[in-house]
């Protein structure tokens, strides 16, 4: 695997907005306005991605609609953290043969984490003739030039060999939200946990220039951003592989100093490279959102140690009662696996103990699912499938009653929210923490910041009312 950073030239973006040009024109020609469609799997840097490939289409003419039926390009921009990720992707892949004889010359993509799978490109070039082009993540910077192969030449494009991890500057984003904005300040990871693909499809860890971020979220808060999240698999080692003397908590720092009010938050958080530092700068400033992601992933220290993870279940448990007691009214997330093969009946009471003795706001739970070409993938994993189902329904019981109880606690008490749109009759507002509250009032509040005070809670979500 090649794991140096390569900086894509402007010279070299410039050539792919030449591309754009040429497709516009080819379209003008025709006197048609095509219509792209992107649907998104995964997490956020997807998302983020997403909006770059948007951006890019754009660019060469393209109308963004809503559904594939219709649409004259197709993206699928894929997830491959678990196979039922996969699955869900290639069902959804199959049903596009169906668009497209209906739609004679709809062109179809499949790029994100999936494409940097031999097995799926492979799978692809051999049982899926009517995907027009993969490409990985490596390669998002060439859309224009693979779309425009595509339709001048009329043949399938694969541009899916495991490049150095590449940084580009400057690729346009039609950012879907124009109160919110993720912003990716790195790309790639070197943590390699056992049971994680991402490090195989995306790379190695590499950061954007702090002066480049900087001058994004600037842009961004001008243009009107209410809420920036920084985006990372581990955001802690950001800056690690450019400079001795800056790092995340340095770069939040900086970022809260750009004047304005705004919130930020980040995600994710590695517990490896999280502590005092990074803490204490949240503590310290009231831009930045009193609210952290820290995957803990299991309970037990043994688990943690096959899993590739560099903490134990003490170290956690110190990280977190550190940053509890620096941020009182943390709001505290995480990621948890059950199931990781040969977890015990004992260790997994272990993640139930440390579930109970943290308190989290809400958990993203899930089953292992063994990732080919992973080292879990490997591992000796006697439990049967209904043991690992029953394990899981407990957890999510035990996570449940607390979720409940923390957003019950929560009534009678005024949180300064952003509110951020309408669902049906009510506005939308999200507490610092995070958290989704329903609330009567004008619409001409979206886009502003107000004391809501909550008057009702259910696991999921709390209702409120202005202050
Ligand atoms: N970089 C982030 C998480 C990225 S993936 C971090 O390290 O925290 C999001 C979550 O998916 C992980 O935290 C993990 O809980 C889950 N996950 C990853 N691979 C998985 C697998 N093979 N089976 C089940 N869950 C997995
Ligand atoms: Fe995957 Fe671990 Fe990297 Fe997160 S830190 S992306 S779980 S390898
Ligand atoms: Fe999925 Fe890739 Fe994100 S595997 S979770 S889309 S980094």
């Amino acid at each position: 695997m090649n794991t140096k950073t390569t900086v894509i030239s402007e010279e070299e973006l410039n050539k792919q907005f030449a591309f754009c040009d040429k497709i516009s024109a080819y379209w003008h020609d025709k006197n048609i306005t095509p219509v792209a469609y992107v649907e998104t799997y995964g997490c956020q840097q997807n998302e983020a991605e997403s909006e770059k490939l948007r951006g890019y289409l754009m660019q060469s003419g393209y109308a963004i609609g809503n559904e594939a039926e219709g649409a004259d390009v197709v993206i699928m921009n894929t997830c491959a953290i678990r196979e039922h990720a996969e699955q869900r992707v290639f069902g959804n892949l199959g049903a596009l043969t169906h668009t497209k004889r209906r739609h004679q010359g709809q062109k179809v993509f499949l790029c994100g984490c999936m494409a940097g799978e031999t097995k799926v490109s492979d799978r692809i070039k051999k049982s899926y003739p009517h995907v027009d082009g993969v490409f990985s993540t490596h390669h998002l910077w060439q859309f224009p030039e693979i779309l425009w192969n595509v339709l001048s030449k009329g043949k399938r494009q694969f541009y899916i060999e495991d490049e150095p991890g590449s940084i580009a500057e400057g690729i346009p984003q039609a950012r879907d939200n124009t109160l919110k904005s993720w912003v990716s300040i790195m790309y790639g990871c070197n943590n390699f946990c056992t049971y994680c693909i991402v490090p195989y499809v995306r790379g190695r860890e590499r950061s954007r220039k702090k002066e480049d971020i900087l001058a994004e979220c600037r842009a961004l808060l001008e243009a009107g951003s209410k809420e920036i999240t920084l985006l990372g698999q581990n955001v802690n080692s950001y800056g690690k592989d450019l400079y001795d003397d800056f790092d995340f908590a340095d770069l939040l720092a900086a970022i809260a100093e750009i004047p304005g009010e705004f919130l930020i938050r980040f995600m994710t958080s590695h517990p490896r490279d999280a502590g005092k530092k990074l803490f204490d700068t949240m503590a310290a400033s009231p831009k930045i959102a009193k609210q952290l992601h820290l995957p803990f992933q299991s309970g037990s220290s043994r688990v943690l140690k096959a899993m590739n993870r560099h903490y134990d279940r003490e170290k956690y448990l110190e990280l977190v009662t550190y940053a509890k007691q620096v941020m009182p009214e943390l709001v505290l997330t995480s990621d948890v696996i059950v199931g990781f093969p040969g977890e015990t009946e004992e260790e997994f009471e272990q993640t139930i103990s440390l579930i109970e003795t943290v308190h989290y706001d809400s958990l993203f739970t899930f089953i292992f699912s063994p990732r080919p070409g992973t080292p879990a993938a490997n591992m000796e994993d006697p439990t049967p499938k209904e043991e690992k189902n029953r394990r899981f329904d407990r957890l999510c019981a035990v996570q449940n009653a607390i979720s409940e109880q923390i957003h019950a606690n929560y009534i009678g008490r005024t949180f300064r929210c952003l509110i951020d749109g309408m669902d049906k009759d009510l506005l939308t507002a999200r507490t610092e923490g995070g958290r989704l509250v329903r609330l009567e009032g004008d619409k001409n509040l979206i886009g502003t910041f107000a004391d809501v005070t909550i008057t009702g809670s259910t696991t999921w979500s709390l209702t409120g009312k202005l202050k």
